[in-house]
């Protein structure tokens, strides 16, 4: 049987819908944030999976696939659902819990994450929501986007010594040597203050709409990072590798830095000359 063709999407009203399941999902995370939370391990000891990532991802899926038959998804926690990849231009990345760890500790800093992007990871549309803060941003490709409806714009702030950073550090981090400690240490010396707050969605979110100048990370997902990239780019600023291009490596998240633009080339230069980059002198 040939696979379903997708008919063009409506972008607004895929956006809306996909914004209404963010909210319901971020309802359930809700749910469980109250109880004691239970979870296993994934690829590490230090990368966990609770009922509550499990439970709201399956609700996602469902409310995807019944709203946009012939479309294919990709869930973290399920892999791959819906149609074949190569039989729609239509791709869902599904994050129902960014920010498992927080979550586990009853940190209370997580999101849902959903993009549809095309066959080549460029975002079509996303919403990142946070449920605890009522926050939500969303956005379609070449439209702009808003956090609650207030129009998101990267800062102007032009000097890396001025500025608020973001990262984060991978599962792997006990064994693997490129744990992102070297470039921590790089950044530390020059950059105004980084934090590292466990949601890569909301950090992508938060470069966005002005809260940070910069984010770097080697490690994220598709699910983590694609809605994230969309509010970036159409805010203003700029994504792309440590290396400065838009490559595949940094629309799937393996490697990326999201800047408000005016500092990217300063990022990318510590994260490739490592110590021997500019430093900012002291006034
Ligand atoms: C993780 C968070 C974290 C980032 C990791 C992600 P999860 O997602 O976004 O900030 O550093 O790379 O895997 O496991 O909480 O969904
Ligand atoms: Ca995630
Ligand atoms: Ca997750």
């Amino acid at each position: 049987m040939p696979a379903p063709q997708t008919p063009n999407l409506d972008l607004d009203a895929a956006l809306e819908k996909a914004e209404a399941i963010a909210r319901e999902a971020g309802a359930i995370l809700c749910q469980h944030y109250e109880r004691v939370p239970e979870f296993n391990h994934k690829s590490t000891s230090l990368d966990l999976v609770t009922a509550a990532d499990k439970e709201t991802e399956a609700f996602i899926v469902g409310a995807l696939q019944a709203a946009f038959p012939g479309t294919h998804l990709v869930g973290e926690e399920g892999g791959g659902y819906g149609a074949p990849a190569g039989s729609t231009p239509y791709h869902w990345y599904v994050d129902p819990l960014d920010g498992t760890v927080n979550f586990a500790h009853r940190i209370p800093f997580f999101s849902v994450s959903i993009a549809l992007s095309d066959a080549d990871l460029n975002p079509l549309l996303g919403v990142v929501y946070d449920p605890l803060r009522d926050e939500a941003f969303k956005g379609i490709r070449g439209r702009g986007a808003t956090l609650n409806g207030r129009r998101l714009r990267v800062t102007k702030e032009p000097s890396l010594g001025s500025a608020m950073l973001v990262t984060g550090f991978p599962y792997d981090r006990w064994t693997n040597p490129n744990n992102n400690a070297d470039h921590f240490a790089h950044f530390l010396r020059r950059a105004q203050a980084i934090r590292c707050v466990g949601s890569a969605a909301l950090d992508l979110s938060y470069v966005a709409c002005g809260r940070y100048e910069a984010y770097w990370e080697s490690g994220p997902n598709p699910w983590d990072v694609q809605a994230g990239i969309l509010f970036v780019e159409e805010a203003g600023g700029r994504v792309s590798d440590y290396r400065g291009a838009r490559s595949l490596q940094a629309r799937r998240g393996h490697q990326i830095v999201a800047s408000n633009g005016h500092v990217h080339d300063q990022v990318v230069a510590v994260l490739t000359l490592g110590d021997d980059a500019p430093r900012p002198t002291e006034s």
